[in-house]
């Protein structure tokens, strides 16, 4: 039986970019769940929006994203669209001695290895669905690295490559694979990245989220709004270029 459609649960929702995919699906008849750590701040984001349904999640746990899976199977009968947004942005300079390496890993584990995680639990609520899409959130940074946060790109360019392997793989079970690669977008991750007074213009992240919607609506699997789509086309055509060009500077400033 394959009744269900529109339950969406969205990681680090409860902030940012997450968020304001939330609100979108709302508005548009989902049944929208939202994790992340820190539980109050969830319910804070609930007492704004009372239709939200909220759990704590951190997705870098196996015991938390196994009880997030019986949670979504005993309240919705499980999910249809998962949109592994959660993710940090550190700035390192690898040649600088003393480098935390403990923070670069946990960089690794939540913006990589956790989408892999997600979708190997919830790989079976998905397969009953009749409108089954994973949704992974990488960066403009995929297309082009920036030297200030070396694991960050490294972790995009993976999620990135991740994506679009299993694609093909997934359309056998029909579940649709779309990629988000947001250009800076004004939230707490690019502000903690000295990123928002930058030339690259933050966009809001409800614009973010309405450009989203019209090529999500539309079919597309690859969706790059703003300066990313730039990052994509001049990373073809003229990449040592563009990799000067966001790279002007590539030791963090701040650190
Ligand atoms: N802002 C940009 O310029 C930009 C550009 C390209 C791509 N992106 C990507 O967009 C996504 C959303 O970022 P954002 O800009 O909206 O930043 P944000 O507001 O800081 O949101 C990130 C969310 O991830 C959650 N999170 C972090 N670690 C987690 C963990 N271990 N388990 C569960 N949740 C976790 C955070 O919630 P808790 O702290 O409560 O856990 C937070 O809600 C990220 O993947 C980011 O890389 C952002």
């Amino acid at each position: 039986m394959k009744a269900r459609q529109n339950t969406i649960l969205i990681t680090g929702g409860g902030s940012g970019i997450g968020l304001a995919l939330a609100e979108l699906f709302m508005k548009n008849d989902y049944k929208v769940i939202i994790t992340g750590r820190n539980l109050k701040k969830l319910q804070e984001v609930q007492a704004v929006h009372p239709e939200l349904y909220i759990t704590p999640c951190d997705v870098t746990k196996d015991e938390d994203v196994e009880a997030l899976v019986a949670f979504t199977k005993k309240q919705f009968d499980g999910i249809d669209i998962l949109i592994n947004n959660a993710g940090i942005m550190n700035l390192f300079d690898s040649g600088k001695k003393g480098n935390d390496l403990e923070k670069q890993l946990d960089e690794v584990n939540v913006n990589f290895k956790a989408p892999m995680r997600m979708l190997h639990y919830f790989l079976p609520q998905l397969k009953t669905s009749t409108n089954a899409v994973l949704i992974n959130t990488s960066s403009g940074l995929a297309y082009v690295p920036y030297c200030q946060s070396p694991v960050y790109s490294g972790t995009k360019a993976g999620l990135h490559f991740w994506t679009r392997s299993i694609r093909p793989q997934l359309a056998r079970h029909h579940i649709r694979v779309v990629e988000l690669l947001p250009p800076v977008v004004a939230t707490k991750l690019a502000e903690e990245a000295d990123l928002t007074d930058s030339r690259l213009k933050p966009m809001p992240p409800e614009k973010l989220a309405a450009l989203f919607w019209k090529d999500f609506t539309s079919g597309k699997e690859e969706i790059a709004p703003g300066i990313s789509k730039q990052l994509q086309f001049f990373s073809r055509l003229a990449p040592r270029f563009i990799f000067n060009q966001l790279n002007k500077q590539s030791v963090p400033k701040i650190l």
